[in-house]
């Protein structure tokens, strides 16, 4: 609940001015992270948005490796080690805004997941999916939904990588089962780190739920090693029922613990600045029930680069200016701009609004 508030009062924030919307099949995906000068060699590294967020600075490394098996993985950690590096890990898109991918000076070894993209295993009598620490939450849902499965949560983004996202213990979270985030659901890692010389500079554990370093490896902030593979305990396909409320915030506080209990995936997007919360009722459905959902947030959609540029300029502007009021009259607009387009939640083609159930299949959207 707390991070699905954030992530949509950031994304307000940083999308409220988008008006122009590009049509699909126009548009690029963000520049690789990693760049050099000399083949993998002289190199920079930034994230998804070209910048961290915390100086819009951008990091030096000395060279990056893209190892596509885990035997080239462990030969490049243990090289790194005997050559004394900082070693990070990087992957497709490095969507996280802080500096966690940056090693230290400009010497460092960056390694990228970006070729370890393979989906392993798909067990639909165990219930797990093992995969490769590269592959992206996309490719994920679509085998699993293919193989009549699903993760229990599903972040939105479809191009955040399994190790990345399982690093930060990133997306989601719920009272309910295991937790709500797709780390609770990992039951086995193999990573590899540093390694004393007698050991050949390199450290390969595979850990299982019987060992209780497993909850170090799960969400290490990339600081114990490069996780090569993940299991995830998975479960049969399921819809979801969707409807949204809005009300007064002034019993919120009381309210979000009781509300969270109730719903699975529970969700509130709060206006403090309009004194208004709004509730999203999101719980289980059988996959036998009639309807056809999709998500299509448009803040989500391809965007022009321009009308990004110029909500900036806007946003930059009014910053400034310290201009307190324009900012809370932009941010007026928002409230009935989502709750208006059930926040891109559709059924049969038609938005999902108050006291109209929505159902969704985990395969068609993702949250
Ligand atoms: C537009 C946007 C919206 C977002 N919304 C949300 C949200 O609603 N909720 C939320 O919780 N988060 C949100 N995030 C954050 C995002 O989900 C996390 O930053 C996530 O970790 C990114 O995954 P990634 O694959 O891009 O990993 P990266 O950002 O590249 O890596 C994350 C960290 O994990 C380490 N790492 C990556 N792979 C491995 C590996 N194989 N072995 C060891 N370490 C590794 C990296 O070194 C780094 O420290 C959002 C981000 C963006 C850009
Ligand atoms: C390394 O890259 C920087 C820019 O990032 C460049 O100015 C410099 O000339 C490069 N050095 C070499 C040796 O290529
Ligand atoms: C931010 O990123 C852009 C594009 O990568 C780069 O040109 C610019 O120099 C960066 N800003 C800073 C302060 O480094
Ligand atoms: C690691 O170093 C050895 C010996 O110098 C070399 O043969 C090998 O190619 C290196 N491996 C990688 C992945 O760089």
């Amino acid at each position: 609940m707390g991070t699905q508030l954030a992530s949509t009062l950031a994304i307000c924030t940083i999308l409220f001015t988008i008006t122009t919307l590009t049509p699909p099949g126009s548009s690029s995906p963000p520049e690789p992270p990693v760049k050099c000068t000399s083949h993998n060699t002289n190199c920079t590294v930034t994230n998804s948005y070209g910048n961290f967020t915390s100086d819009r600075s951008i990091c030096r490394a000395g060279s990056v490796a893209y190892p596509a098996t885990e035997a080239e993985l462990i030969s490049v950690v243990a090289n790194g080690t005997r050559a004394r590096r900082k070693m990070k890990v990087t992957t497709r898109f490095s969507h996280s805004m802080p500096k966690l991918v940056c090693p230290d000076g400009t010497d460092g070894l960056l390694i990228s997941t970006k070729k370890l993209d393979r989906i392993l295993e798909i067990d639909p009598v165990g219930l797990t999916a093992t995969v490769q620490s590269g592959v992206l939450t996309g490719q994920l849902y679509d085998a699993l939904a293919r193989a009549g499965l699903a993760l229990a949560h599903t972040p939105y983004l479809r191009a955040l990588t399994v190790g990345g996202m399982i690093s930060t213990h990133a997306h989601g979270s719920t009272f309910m089962a295991k937790g709500g985030a797709p780390s609770d659901y990992v039951v086995g890692v193999t990573i590899v780190s540093p390694g004393k010389k007698g050991e050949g500079y390199v450290k390969v554990r595979q850990l299982t739920e019987e060992d209780e370093e497993l909850d170090a490896a799960r969400v290490s902030l990339g600081v114990l090693g490069v996780i090569s593979k993940i299991t995830l305990k998975v479960e049969p396909l399921f819809k979801r029922s969707i409807s949204f409320r809005k009300r007064s915030d002034t019993d919120l506080a009381h309210r979000a613990i009781s509300f969270g209990r109730k719903h699975e995936f529970a969700d509130i997007s709060w206006y403090p600045y309009q004194h208004r919360a709004v509730y999203r009722n999101d719980d289980r459905a059988p996959l036998q029930v009639p309807g056809d959902g999709a998500y299509d947030f448009f803040p989500m959609r391809r965007a022009l680069s321009s009308s990004s540029i110029s909500s900036r300029a806007t946003e930059e502007k009014i910053e400034a200016k310290e201009d307190a009021a324009k900012r809370c009259a932009l941010a007026k607009d928002v409230l009935p701009l989502y709750y208006n387009s059930a926040y891109g939640f559709t059924n049969n083609g038609a938005y999902c609004r108050e006291s109209v159930d929505c159902l969704f299949l985990l395969m068609k959207f993702n949250l």
